[in-house]
């Protein structure tokens, strides 16, 4: 079978070709993102593999199901980048890989809230210029301060135990509440009440139209002065205007991100020679309070391990007609 992977750089490759050495499968490896002007390099496979920023919209589906796709496999857990009433519509099945590891996104979230809190960005630079000054550098005690966990899901879940490990006191908003969370001393409660109790807020719900600018500036104006913001789920949640307005203010008092909502033109390319266009980010980047990731929560050796085993299981399937696993539906 001939699958063409979009977004794909040398470690997808690497360990996507070892998980399928003696499957039959043809890779065609693409750099390039899928979209509208690239859909056509996949004329001749049978399955694309697809990562956060393709544009998997109803256009680019069509044309992926005309040209003879007939699977659609994502190497992430979110499918916020697909068009699942088209991909039904065409019987375009659509996998992910639901859990590759929630702990590397909650271990990298945990390492944004010490970086941010221990200043541990500008620590690193000062000590390596000669500069052993501790003026500026003054941080928090995690245990005791109260940590909010929007979503609860497999990471937010990872995150919560992760926070509770600290002695901080945790309180959690999902419309589906964990019971063995709760059992622990979580305490679901209105996100509106969570915004209002926390020092620390760290996103873990999914992308959807529900949740869009989920972080508002009516959110933002519940939240306690100088809050610490962590987003490593999805760009989208945050309302970037809003957030750099609370910085400017104090309101927002460090920022920690791995996921921007326009950061499908930036990131996991090198711009370091380039000039970036994009003013709200280059606004982001200005500030000594925020720190931002370029979307590598996921990167662990565990993680690229899982994602191809169970993208390279689902391939196997499809090719023998058994039932595929982690099916997205709309
Ligand atoms: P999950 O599906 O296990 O959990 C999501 C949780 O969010 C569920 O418990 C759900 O009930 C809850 N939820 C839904 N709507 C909500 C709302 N309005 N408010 C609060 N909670 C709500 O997903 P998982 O695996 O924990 O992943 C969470 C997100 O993390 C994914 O959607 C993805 O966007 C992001 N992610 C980011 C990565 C990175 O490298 N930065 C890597 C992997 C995932």
């Amino acid at each position: 079978m001939i699958v063409a992977a979009f977004s794909t750089k040398p470690y997808d490759r690497e360990f996507l070709e070892r998980a399928a050495h003696d499957t039959g499968i043809e890779w065609r490896w693409f750099e390039s993102r899928l979209d509208a002007d690239t859909v056509r390099l996949a004329e001749g496979a049978t399955a694309v593999n697809c990562f956060v920023n393709d544009d998997l919209g109803s256009d680019v589906l069509e044309r992926l199901h005309t040209s003879g796709v007939r699977l659609v496999t994502l190497r992430c857990a979110g499918f916020n980048q697909v068009d699942l009433p088209t991909a039904a519509r065409l019987g375009l099945p659509v996998v992910r890989v639901p859990e590759y590891s929630p702990h590397a996104v909650a271990e990298h979230a945990m390492g944004l809230v010490l970086m941010l809190d221990r200043k541990l960005h500008k620590a690193y630079n000062r000590v390596r210029e000669g500069n052993f000054s501790l003026d500026g550098l003054l941080g928090f005690d995690l245990h005791g301060r109260t940590v909010g966990v929007v979503g609860t899901g497999k990471i937010g879940r990872c995150f919560a135990e992760i926070a509770l490990g600290f002695g901080c006191r945790v309180l959690a908003h999902d419309p589906r509440p964990d019971a063995a969370l709760a059992a622990r001393g979580v305490a679901f409660v209105p996100l509106a009440d969570l915004l209002a109790a926390s020092d620390i807020v760290s996103l873990h719900c999914p992308l959807m139209p529900a949740t869009h600018h989920l972080i508002d500036a009516t959110n933002i104006a519940r939240m306690k002065p100088g809050v610490m913001l962590v987003n490593t789920s999805r760009g989208g949640l945050v309302d970037t205007r809003a957030v750099i307005a609370a910085l400017k203010t104090g309101r927002i008092g460090t920022l920690g991100l791995d996921v921007y909502e326009e950061e499908a033109d930036l990131f996991f390319e090198d711009k370091s020679n380039t000039i970036i266009g994009d003013d709200v980010f280059s606004r982001l980047l200005t500030f000594p309070n925020v720190v931002v990731t370029a979307h590598q929560a996921f990167f662990t050796r565990n993680a690229l391990e899982a994602i191809a085993a169970q993208t390279v299981r689902n391939l196997v399937y499809f090719e023998r007609g058994e039932p595929l696993e982690a099916v997205v539906s709309a």
